[in-house]
Formats: C-alpha cells, structure tokens, sequence
C-alpha cells in the first residue's frame, strides 16, 4: 500500500483556507489534516468545528481531525457534526478513551488515540480493537515547524508490531520532510502528517505538489531499500 500524505493545514493561510485546502487536494493529498488546539492541553489556539463546517465543502477528501484539547469527550458530537471522517483524540488528555473511542465509532466516524512524545506504546494495548488509527507526535504538539524527535522512531517500529494485520494506520506528525520521511516510514508508517514542509514555497498548486511529491520519493526510497 502506498503511504499516504496528509497536510497540515496548520500551517496554510487562515484568511484563505478553503482555497488552500482546494489546492493541496488538486496536489494530491490523501487526507486533509486539521489541528485542533485549545491553549489548555496545548499552549496555542486555533480552530473549531464552525470552521471546519465552513471548509467543509472545499474538497470531499478525508478530514483528519487531530484532537488537542482538555476535554475532548463533550466536544466529539460537534466535529463529527461538522464534517471529520477521522476523530484523534489524545491518551494524555482523557481519562476515558475506551469510551470517547466507542463513541467516535457510534458516531459513525474512525476513531484515532494520539500519543506524545514522552507517552509509552503500551497505552493503546487494551483498545486496539476500537482503533483506526494511531498518531505518534514525533514533536511536541502545539506548533507547526519543530525538529523531528528522533526517538519516536523506535515507538514507531513497536507501534507496528503491535498492530500487526489489524486494519490500523500509523500516522506520524511532526518534523515530517523528504529528510525525515524516509526513516518514517522505514519504521513502520503509513501516513505522514506534514505542515510546513508542504505549506512552503510561494503558495499554490504547483508548489503545494512538488512538496509532497519530495515527500513521497523519500518515503518510497525507503520501501525500496
Ligand atoms: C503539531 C501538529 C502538527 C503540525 C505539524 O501540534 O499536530 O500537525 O502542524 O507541523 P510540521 O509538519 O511543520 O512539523
Ligand atoms: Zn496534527
């Protein structure tokens, strides 16, 4: 299967945001990523679902919808309401993710568990059977932009172990550029989150997908080798 690439539209231009989620679409994208951040779990504030609802219709592309807020159980209603076909929400930031993970489902929606940095493999052991997806945060969440954290890709590899043939992808967000997808993937990922090294370059379509192509020619570099 190929890797799939999924933009941050973290870093895209807000004034603009329907068009530029257009244009990584026509680039290619797989999934349209989307960081949610509450300046509570993490110390910056961004978007929510009347947003997303409003970009909603911009492209019929994967919404992935990457939950950094405390709490997130009360709010899972809303962005499935306002369009996420992918719902992550963080181990650290619920007591309760066996059932903020069923309700996802209930919802008629995939459910994701994101980890950070510090957070071992091993809290997602007892859940796998509601998961659809893993993120690991090879940076410390919050900002677009950040150095990958290298150990994260050992979690990666155990991360693929333990999934085994499980019908689960493993998304890593964080530092992700043709320098690091290669070892990315060679870990065991399977879609590669990338802010800043897809959003750079002058703005557009064109740019947007000479990005992810680099992207993807380092990640296949890797599965070759
Ligand atoms: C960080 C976000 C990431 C971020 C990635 O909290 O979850 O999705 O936008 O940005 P880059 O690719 O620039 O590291
Ligand atoms: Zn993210």
């Amino acid at each position: 299967m190929n890797v799939k690439i999924a933009p941050s539209i973290l870093s895209a231009d807000f004034a603009r945001l329907g068009e530029e989620i257009k244009a990584i679409d026509d680039g290619g994208c797989d999934y349209v990523h989307v960081d949610v951040m509450d300046g509570h779990f993490v110390p910056n504030l961004t978007f929510g679902p009347p947003i997303i609802k409003c970009v909603r219709p911009w492209t019929e592309k994967v919404f992935d919808v990457h939950l950094m807020i405390n709490p997130a159980q009360p709010f899972l209603k809303d962005y499935a309401d306002a369009g996420a076909d992918i719902i992550t929400v963080h181990a650290e930031a619920d007591p309760h993710i066996d059932r903020s993970l069923q309700y996802i489902r209930s919802l008629g929606k995939k459910a994701g568990i994101s980890l950070n940095p510090a957070t071992p493999e091993g809290i997602v052991e007892y859940v796998l059977d509601k998961l659809d997806l893993i993120l690991v945060m090879s940076v410390n969440p919050g900002f677009g932009g950040q150095s990958f954290i290298e150990s994260q890709l050992e979690k990666i590899a155990r991360l693929r172990r333990m999934i085994g043939d499980r019908p689960i992808e493993l998304e890593v967000d964080g530092g992700v550029s043709p320098a690091t997808a290669g070892a990315v993937v060679a870990a065991g990922a399977d879609v590669l989150v990338a802010g800043s090294a897809v959003f750079k370059g002058g703005e557009g379509v064109a740019a947007y997908k000479a990005n992810m192509d680099a992207i993807r020619a380092a990640a296949a570099g890797a599965k070759a080798a």
